[in-house]
């Protein structure tokens, strides 16, 4: 399945089909170099069928897991890609989650002020949220994607093969953006979730999310509006994931605690509540509530007193409201 996403800058295919990594090079099909980037919790055996096909190219493995997302990690990263003489025409491909796709995507947006790249993302996150929409950031001082840009891909390809060596645990994780996109935009997304046999759906699952997010993101690249809706659960969300220095929960998992308290009708939040359950995420955050608090204020997205969040009270149908800071304090509680 192949769907092109129009943005202001360019026009870019996302191709969803099982065993594309086999013949990645031959899709991407480019001229010039290309510098590949992973991390090391990618199973080998899919970094080397990436390698395999590009002999001659340097691949940049950095340690896993959301702490390299920083500095640290982005200086050593744009010093390789000098170090082996990577030039405007020269492409990055980022093999891995959202961790590795934030990461080269910046570092593609950045060097030489902008080169192309292309994402072949390996995780349940990634491919249903991450790889498409163009943003790209790094964590700063302990702040979620504090510094970054957007800045689209050349191309998407989602093999949905590689994730039979995920962790149950990551697998949900990223499910989590899914059940999300369900409530906000497509009940019938949400309702896949409500049964057991919901695993066996994973290609429809992600295929229905590319189509959501395309959509957003061709109606609001900047996210002045619409693809603010994309962000249901995040504002507490984010709150809990940088209350824990952001280790101990993982991102989809902070966002489903999130999109909970959030919510105000019960019978949803019932329903929510189920299936969270059945996909094994936690339901609440044993974070210290001031803390959170605390993070909340610091949150980029609060305006003085006020702050915009995404609210849904009935599936499908997500929308905006703007609500004073202190009213989120209740929902701590
Ligand atoms: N740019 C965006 O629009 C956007 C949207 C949502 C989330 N994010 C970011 O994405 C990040 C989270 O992404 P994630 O959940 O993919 O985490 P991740 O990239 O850390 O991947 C999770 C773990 O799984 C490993 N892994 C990757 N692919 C694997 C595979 N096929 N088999 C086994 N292990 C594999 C990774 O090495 C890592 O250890 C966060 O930093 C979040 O802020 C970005
Ligand atoms: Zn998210």
């Amino acid at each position: 399945m192949e769907i092109t996403v129009h943005t202001k800058t360019k026009d870019y295919p996302v191709i969803q089909e099982r065993g594309i990594l086999k013949r990645a090079a031959e899709v991407i099909g480019r001229q010039g170099h290309v510098f590949l980037v992973s991390d090391s919790g990618v199973p080998e055996q899919w970094r080397n069928i990436l390698q395999e096909q590009y002999p001659d190219a340097h691949m940049h493995v950095f340690a896993c897991g959301e702490q390299s997302k920083n500095f640290d990690t982005l200086k050593a990263l744009l010093e390789d890609m000098l170090e082996h003489h990577v030039s405007r025409a020269d492409t990055v491909i980022a093999l891995g989650g959202g961790v590795v796709g934030d990461l080269a995507g910046f570092a593609a947006a950045s060097y030489m002020r902008g080169i192309a790249y292309v994402n072949i993302p390996t995780t349940t996150l990634s491919q249903i949220d991450s790889s498409i929409g163009g943003k790209t950031a790094i964590d700063l001082n302990g702040h979620k994607n504090c510094v970054g840009a957007f800045w689209q891909p050349d191309m998407v390809l989602v093999d949905t093969d590689v994730l039979s060596t995920l962790s149950p645990r990551h697998y949900s994780n990223g499910l989590a953006e899914a059940i999300k996109e369900g409530l906000v935009f497509d009940e019938e997304l949400f309702s896949v979730f409500e049964k057991d046999d919901y695993l066996e759906h994973i290609d429809e699952i992600i295929h229905r999310c590319l189509e959501i997010k395309k959509n957003v993101v061709e109606h609001d690249e900047r996210e002045a509006g619409e693809r603010k809706l994309l962000n249901f659960g995040h504002t507490i969300g984010h709150a809990y994931e940088s209350s824990h220095g952001l280790n101990e929960y993982l991102h989809g998992e902070c966002v489903g605690m999130g999109m909970l308290a959030i919510m105000e009708n019960e019978e949803l939040k019932e329903r929510l509540r189920a299936v969270l359950k059945r996909l094994h995420l936690p339901l609440a955050c044993d974070s210290d509530p001031q803390e959170v608090y605390r993070m909340l204020l610091n949150d980029k997205k609060a305006d003085h007193d006020t702050i915009t969040i995404v609210q849904v009270d009935e599936i499908g149908k997500g929308y905006l409201q703007k609500t004073d800071i202190e009213s989120l304090w209740r929902k701590l509680i």
